[in-house]
């Protein structure tokens, strides 16, 4: 099997893109027109850059003509392609590549990174169809083609996962032919290597990519972890009176709107306050039950911890029943509308 690069290097001369407007050969190798094709490219797709590129390079054909232009007018060519700051850095570029450099884009690998709006992935990018030169690039799509290839899992933007992707496009760079290599790669991640239902059985390097030899296209590269939600606590109350529990009806708006559930009150640490505020809350006299373990529920917004308390009513002042109260089994309060938890809590009880 050929190598890593030698299999990109032929799958992009059949199958990669050829006739990007940046890529025609009248404009020969002009770092003005590839570095801007390339900023354009950043998180927009080519169908949606191709005809801004073609008017913004006929308006400013080259840097002088961008840094001697009022910004609104850069601004005005860009409207509609978003990620604006791109458009103003481009500009500020223009204007200090005119007053540092001469008005010559700049061949050094770490010049060129330093512009404003151009990382490392861009400026080897640029470097790479420029003049040739040899730096990996990690771009989104080239990250999930490398993540899937290598079995890199973890998110991405993650720190460690970062150094393993750079590692890992650092060592599969082929020794020629690294414009082809370049184009390729971003070729077959924006084609083949697609973030779902990726075409593996045309891909070229599909006989040893770590990420299909295991079934794992689907998972890698890893998804952004789950930020911490806010957390609640509530206590809920479970009253018995003989083999019956109290249930009541949750108000009509808001969670669990309409559904019947354990009486709920505010936490309190003091096992004999709480059972006092329940003999009040309820007028009867209660004794404390063994108790369950804490229930953890996770809503969209929020993540609510549940504290279950138990009683049982040793007396008890008759009074009729509220209309939105009902005691029942709880084999009958499992089959009535419950939320989740309160199964979870009848199942603890059973
Ligand atoms: N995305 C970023 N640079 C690209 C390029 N040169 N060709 C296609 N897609 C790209």
């Amino acid at each position: 099997m050929s190598s890593f690069g030698e299999r990109i290097i032929d799958w992009q001369r059949d199958f990669g893109r050829h006739d990007l407007p940046w890529q025609r050969p009248e404009r020969g190798r002009d770092p003005y027109a590839i570095w801007l094709s390339e900023i354009m490219l950043q998180q927009t797709r080519v169908a949606a850059v191709s005809p801004y590129y073609r008017r913004f390079i006929e308006r400013f054909p080259d840097v002088a003509s961008l840094a001697a232009a009022p910004l609104d007018d850069a601004l005005a060519l860009w409207a509609g392609l978003g990620y604006y700051a791109r458009a103003r850095n481009l500009h500020r570029a223009a204007q200090a590549i005119v007053e540092q450099h001469g008005g010559i884009f700049p061949r050094e690998f770490d010049i060129v990174a330093q512009l404003p709006g151009i990382g490392r992935s861009t400026a080897a990018a640029i470097c790479a169809f420029s003049y040739g030169q040899r730096h990996p690039i990690l771009d989104g799509n080239v990250k999930r083609v490398l993540a899937r290839y290598r079995g890199i899992a973890g998110y991405p933007r993650d720190k460690n996962i970062q150094v393993a992707l750079w590692q890992a496009a650092e060592n599969l760079l082929p020794e020629r032919d690294i414009e082809r290599y370049t184009q390729g790669l971003m070729d077959l991640g924006a084609t083949v290597c697609t973030r779902t239902r990726p075409a593996c059985c045309v891909c070229p390097l599909h006989k040893d990519c770590i990420a299909r030899r295991q079934g794992r296209s689907a998972e890698l590269p890893g998804a952004k972890p789950k930020k911490q939600l806010p957390q609640r606590q509530t206590a809920m109350i479970i009253l018995s009176r003989g083999d019956q529990l109290l249930l009541e009806r949750r108000p009509p708006i808001g969670i669990w709107g309409g559904l019947w559930s354990f009486p709920e009150m505010l936490l309190i640490d003091d096992a004999d306050a709480a059972r006092e505020r329940c003999e009040q809350r309820f007028a009867a006299q209660l004794e404390a039950l063994p108790a369950l373990p804490d229930i953890a529920y996770g809503f969209t917004h929020f993540q609510l911890r549940i504290t279950p308390l138990r009683f049982r009513v040793s007396s008890w002042i008759a009074r009729a029943a509220e209309p939105d109260q009902q005691w029942l089994s709880a084999p009958a309060a499992r089959l009535a509308a419950i939320p989740a938890p309160v199964a979870r809590l009848l199942d603890l009880l059973s």
